[in-house]
């Protein structure tokens, strides 16, 4: 049985003080970790202190992004082995945003796993197709690239530690949830190709998140899923009693 994961993203959300009262407030209802894990993934500024403030807790922490180098001239950027230094666990990489908005590409999201998994950081990869490639029937074929690029170099056991994020483009922060089954398939097809590349052992071992406009009302249906292992939300994180909602659900 795969355990469910349940990370938020904050992406550029929440001044110091609202993070800390976010986290005050879920601190001792924390679903116990034998159970669920109970990520938030929040600005690398944020990090130390939360990681600091919660450590006797089953509430764990990621980045939304990291560099790949270990150290360097790189203006603005975080290392692995930073947020390793201050006890980060995740790491999300490839956000469909980051893609977008910051060239990321699949060679250095690759790059990245590998730097992540060097730093005993679980990285979260994401993937996901836009509308255009739902519409034209590209869906799996989209997702299966990315994951084959992201994966490529690694071998069944580091695989079997990492997370998946199916977060389809059309459904961020958009309020259009993709229908649990639908979601279910992208998902099923995303084990497919790690069934391929490794084993049907491996497959079963990898945890998949499915992502966006996940909420409360819909996270039941969707962890019913069998390939659905937990989900990967932005706006239904934000707020202390929702995320909490979606942690008991899991
Ligand atoms: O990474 C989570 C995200 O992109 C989904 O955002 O607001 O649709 O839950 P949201």
């Amino acid at each position: 049985m795969r355990k469910p994961i349940i990370a938020g993203n904050w992406k550029m959300y929440k001044t110091w003080d609202e993070a800390i009262q976010f986290v005050e407030e879920v601190a001792d209802k924390i679903p116990s970790n034998d159970k669920v894990d109970a990520v938030i993934c929040a600005t690398a500024l944020y990090l130390p202190t939360l990681v600091q403030m919660q450590a006797e807790s089953d509430l764990a922490f990621g980045a939304q992004n990291m560099h790949y180098e270990n150290e360097g001239a790189f203006t603005g950027e975080v290392s692995p082995t930073q947020l390793e230094s201050v006890g980060v666990d995740y790491v999300v990489l490839g956000h469909s945003e980051r893609r977008e908005y910051y060239n990321e590409t699949d060679e250095a999201i690759n790059k990245k796993v590998a730097a992540a998994l060097a730093h005993n950081i679980v990285p979260i990869i994401c993937c996901g197709e836009t509308l255009e490639e739902r519409e034209a029937g590209t869906t799996e074929q989209k997702v299966a690239g990315q994951i084959k690029a992201a994966l490529a170099g690694f071998d069944a056991e580091q695989v079997a530690h990492m997370v998946i994020a199916y977060e389809p483009i059309w459904a961020i922060g958009t309020g259009k949830t993709a229908t649990a089954d639908d979601a279910n398939q992208v998902c099923g097809a995303i084990r497919a190709v790690i069934a391929e590349l490794y084993s049907a052992e491996t497959a079963e071992a990898v945890r998949i998140q499915y992502g966006g406009s996940v909420k409360p009302e819909n996270i039941e249906e969707l962890l019913t899923k069998e390939h659905i292992d937990g989900a990967l939300v932005g706006g239904a994180s934000l707020e202390p009693a929702s995320y909490l909602k979606l942690l008991e659900a899991a």
